[in-house]
């Protein structure tokens, strides 16, 4: 291969056995997509070779290192953490200095939020990326992102970038480019020059922002036609059944993973395949797609990560993560979206039959694989509760998906939960919520047991399995940001009320919080039992109050016991003794004591967690 002919001789073999392992599962991705396929797959290797000459020395070293140790970012060591860069750091080189902080903190995984180049503001807090070659100017440039990569690795950093691919801004060279006539861009997108198609589109699509951006189409006058905006009208959707929007996004792909981005988180990739009589989502060539591009990732820089962002329903989640012809092949990372729904659904609920049931349906993801698990983000929460598990434990989905924004609203009588509304939907009535960890969990409100919650939704998250990520200021327990309505282009949009900018020096530990991840972050690295390799079993509840989850490692079980109630609760050693523990022997590895209790059960005081192996010494 003439891109090759100036590389030593060993790199020209690493090229051509990497060539050889995942050329087939390249070519299986392509065929269904596109008729001439085979002209695709020369083209996406050529730009996998040009990739593979320009990675810097120290990440073909990477490339090594990762390949040595495939289940690196499945390990119980793994702790993530997200923030705004702005917000975080001010810049990308003030995140450089406050890597320490992290490092302290047990961090491993950091995802910084969109810094590619947006449009002027309103840009969707940078999801409407106008050059995916440059940074943010106020944040810096490509090369303090590059030197930000070498910091965070020397601390064992890894980190992970948003990659927009089913929309760009409406400023973005292609998109300029349609809008002056440009036939060869204009097919770029989904461009109509009647509403005739794109009524009949409307019919099965639901509205992602039915409050601010109504409608998935826009009319642009430029364009003189229709343009497919499925988010915000400046954002515009790309076609993925164009094979030059492929191959462009190759090129992204791998050109920031020259810069050291370790992780690409694939925004909104539920979405990229339309098919006319659907919601335009989860459509299998999906994951065509994501196995195409990551073969060419893993063919000129293996040591890249896929993270799907798909909220999606319980039934197409695991999907993501390669099930059928695509096991193994597509990400290596998802949302669980559904624990993160099922942690705030049993808080409000007191119960954990409707969370226990729903994760038991739940397919267990390929053992290559890990959850991103997470009580907040920087989205806000919708109620993915599916009516049919609902309807199994004899709830009422929408009755319940109703309780659930009026309870995190605040609405609900007792409620101690401060979050706003957002984006209610008059005609599916649904009502999704904003609003930080701590002002969800109680904080704001004064309530007693807020600590103890935020304790019990981080537990869930760092001990269920999985890469756990914090949500930045979460484990200070910062509150929804009073101000947030302040910045002028965000005053639409609440999710900006649980986007607070972290405070420096970090404000006194007067509640605990930050100490109580910090014991939560300890013990979960002491626990190989956590390694993702290994599937949560969520048990039937023995106490409705209590969720139990058991994890089978060779080296023995774990069992964990979440006492989502604010009453006394127990576990009986009945279920030690079912999972193979033996009540006598057992010690909680966040305490590191052997629990209270009494004859035949231990003690579970208000949202008790218990995480129990067999005495500590075979483990530590
Ligand atoms: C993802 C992001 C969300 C954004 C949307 C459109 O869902 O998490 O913040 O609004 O994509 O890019």
């Amino acid at each position: 291969m003439s891109t090759l002919a100036d590389q030593p001789a060993h790199r020209r073999e690493l090229f051509e056995a990497r060539l050889e392992r995942w050329r087939p599962d390249l070519g299986a991705a392509l065929a269904p997509l596109f008729d001439d396929h085979e002209a695709v797959l020369d083209r996406l290797v050529d730009i996998a070779a040009r990739a593979f000459v320009a990675r810097p020395e120290e990440l073909h070293a990477l490339d090594l290192k990762r390949s040595l140790a495939p289940d690196w970012f499945q390990r119980e060591q793994m702790v993530g953490y997200a923030a705004y860069a702005d917000r975080f750091g001010e810049t990308l080189a003030g995140v450089a200095e406050r890597v320490p902080y992290l490092a302290d903190l047990g961090v491993t995984y950091l995802h910084l939020m969109p810094l590619l180049t947006p449009r002027q503001p309103p840009n969707d807090g940078g999801y409407a990326v106008q050059d995916y070659d440059s940074v943010r100017p106020d944040l810096g440039t490509m090369d303090d992102l590059r030197h930000l990569t070498e910091v965070l690795r020397e601390h064992d950093i890894s980190l992970c970038l948003d990659l927009v691919l089913n929309h760009v801004a409406r400023e973005h060279a292609w998109a300029e480019r349609a809008r002056q006539g440009d036939p060869r861009h204009r097919a770029y997108f989904h461009v109509y020059d009647d509403r005739s198609i794109p009524d009949e589109y409307e019919r099965t699509l639901p509205e992602v922002f039915p409050d601010f951006a109504p409608g998935n189409f826009t009319w642009d006058d430029e364009l003189d036609g229709w343009v497919w905006t499925t988010f915000n009208d400046y954002q515009w959707d790309v076609d993925w059944s164009n094979p030059d929007v492929l191959c462009e996004y190759a090129e992204i792909i791998l050109d920031l993973a020259n810069h050291g981005v370790e992780v690409l988180r694939l925004d909104a990739i539920a979405f990229i395949w339309k098919r006319m009589g659907t919601s335009c989502q989860n459509q299998p060539e999906v994951h065509a797609l994501t196995q195409a591009l990551r073969t060419v990732t893993r063919i000129a820089a293996p040591a890249t990560l896929f993270k799907a962002e798909a909220i999606v329903g319980p039934q197409d989640l695991l999907a993501y993560l390669g099930q059928g012809e695509h096991h193994g092949k597509v990400s290596d990372l998802a949302y669980h979206n559904s624990l993160m729904v099922q942690i705030w659904s049993m808080l409000a609920s007191r119960d954990a039959g409707l969370a226990a049931y729903s994760l038991q349906q739940l397919a267990t993801p390929p053992s290559t694989t890990a959850w991103i698990t997470y009580a907040r983000c920087h989205d806000d929460i919708g109620w993915a509760i599916d009516d049919d598990s609902a309807a199994a434990v004899g709830v009422s989905g929408y009755a319940h998906r109703r309780f659930l924004s009026d309870f995190y609203a605040g609405e609900f009588p007792g409620s101690w939960a401060r979050g706003l509304v957002f984006q209610e939907n008059l005609l599916t009535h649904d009502r999704r919520i904003s609003g930080s960890l701590a002002s969800l969990a109680g904080l704001e409100a004064g309530d007693p047991f807020a600590v103890r919650r935020i304790h019990l939704a981080h537990a869930l998250v760092m001990g269920f399995g999985g890469l756990p990520v914090i949500w930045m200021g979460d484990e200070l327990g910062l509150l929804n940001d009073p101000d947030w309505q302040s910045v002028p282009e965000h005053a639409e949009d609440n999710r900006w009320a649980h986007r607070p900018a972290m405070p420096w020096p970090p404000p006194d530990d007067v509640h605990g919080v930050r100490a109580s991840t910090r014991a939560l972050v300890r013990a979960r690295k002491r626990l190989p039992h956590l390694h993702a390799s290994v599937a949560a079993e969520v048990m039937d509840p023995q106490d409705p109050g209590v969720l139990l989850v058991v994890r089978r490692h060779p080296l023995g079980p774990m069992l964990s016991a979440y006492n989502v109630t604010d009453t006394d609760r127990v576990l009986p050693y009945q279920a030690l003794r079912e999972v193979g523990l033996d009540p006598g022997q057992v010690v909680d590895r966040i305490t590191g004591e052997r629990p209270d209790g009494y004859t035949e059960a231990f003690h579970l005081p208000p949202y008790a967690v218990l995480w129990l192996t067999a005495g500590s010494d075979q483990v530590s």
